[in-house]
C-alpha cells in the first residue's frame, strides 16, 4: 500500500505549489499529479460545475490506484464539500489547513483572504477563521485575473503588468493593515514574490499549496501510509490539454524537469 502514489489535482498549474512541497518534505514518495488545464479557471464557474470537475479529477486518481487524494485547489475545497465522503481514500482540500496556519500566525488579529470568485463566495477560509478565534477580523477580495497570469506564464515578479495586477488588488487589504494574507488558491503562491514586496515584509503570506501538502504529511502519517523505501519516488504528470506550456511553466516554478507529463482525455472520466 505504501509505494501507492499520492495523488494531487487542480484545475491546472496551482497544485504544482503543494507538489512542490511535498517533494521536500516526502522525497521517497510516488507523485500523481493531474492539472485540468483544458477546463480552467475553475474559479468563475457555477458550483454545480466544480463539483462535477472535482469527482471526474478525484475518479481519474483512483483510476491509478493512489492511496490518498489531495484536492490542490481552494475552489474545488470550498465548493465541492461532499467529494471526502465519497472517496474510499483519505481526502484532504486546502482549507482546514491553510486557516489554522494564518490563526497560529496573525498577531494584530488582521487577516487578508484572497482567492478566486468561488472560493471567496463560499466564505469556506473565513467560516474556518472565525470558526476557530472569532475575535479576528477578516478581509475577503477574489483576484481572478492572478490565475490567468500564472498560467500564461506571467510569474515574474520584475514582470509591470503583474505588479498592475497585484496593486489593483490588493491596495485595499494594504490600507486595512492586514498583517497576514491567506494565498487561499493554490496558483497565488505562484506569484508570491511580487504580492510580498507590494505588501512588505511584515505581511505574513499564508501558501495554500505547502500547507496542505504538510498536513498531508501529517495524514500519511496517521493512517500509516508512508512509503518506507529510501530511494526518491516519482513523479508523473498528467494534463488535460496540450502538454507543452504545462511543462514550460511548471519546470520554471518547481525548479527542476518535468519529464513524464501525458495528455489525458478528463472528460471520459466517472467517479465509480
Ligand atoms: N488553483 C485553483 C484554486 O486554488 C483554481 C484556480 C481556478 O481554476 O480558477 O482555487
Amino acid at each position: 500500500m505504501s509505494e501507492q502514489a499520492i495523488g494531487v489535482f487542480d484545475s491546472g498549474l496551482g497544485g504544482l505549489t503543494a507538489v512542490k512541497e511535498l517533494i521536500k518534505v516526502l522525497p521517497q514518495e510516488n507523485i500523481i499529479y493531474f492539472g485540468d488545464t483544458a477546463r480552467v479557471p475553475y474559479g468563475s464557474r457555477s458550483d454545480e460545475t466544480i463539483k462535477k470537475y472535482a469527482r471526474q479529477d478525484a475518479g481519474f486518481l483512483l483510476s491509478k490506484n493512489v492511496k490518498i487524494i489531495i484536492a490542490a485547489c481552494g475552489t474545488v475545497s470550498s465548493v465541492a464539500t461532499e467529494l471526502p465522503d465519497e472517496l474510499p481514500v483519505p481526502f484532504t482540500g486546502v482549507v482546514i489547513p491553510t486557516a489554522t496556519a494564518a490563526v497560529n500566525s496573525t498577531h494584530n488579529g488582521k487577516i487578508g483572504i484572497i482567492g478566486t470568485s468561488a472560493t471567496v463566495k463560499s466564505c469556506s477560509y473565513k467560516n474556518e477563521i472565525l470558526r476557530q478565534n472569532d475575535k479576528l477580523t477578516v478581509f475577503q477580495q477574489d483576484c481572478p485575473l492572478f490565475v490567468n497570469l500564472v498560467e500564461n506564464g506571467f510569474i515574474s515578479e520584475d514582470d509591470c503588468i503583474v505588479q498592475m495586477v497585484v496593486e489593483r488588488y490588493l491596495s485595499q487589504m494594504k490600507r486595512d493593515g492586514i498583517d497576514t494574507l491567506i494565498l487561499g488558491c493554490t496558483h497565488f503562491p505562484i506569484i508570491a514574490k511580487a504580492i510580498s514586496n507590494y505588501l512588505g515584509n511584515h505581511v505574513t503570506l499564508i501558501d495554500s499549496g505547502k500547507e496542505t501538502a504538510l498536513y498531508a504529511a501529517h495524514l500519511l502519517s496517521r493512517h500509516d501510509l508512508l512509503n518506507q523505501s529510501n530511494q526518491n519516488g516519482k513523479c508523473s504528470y498528467y494534463v488535460s490539454d496540450t502538454v507543452e506550456s504545462f511543462m514550460h511553466t511548471a519546470e520554471i516554478f518547481l525548479g527542476q524537469s518535468v519529464e513524464k507529463v501525458k495528455h489525458i482525455n478528463i472528460e471520459q472520466v466517472a467517479l465509480q
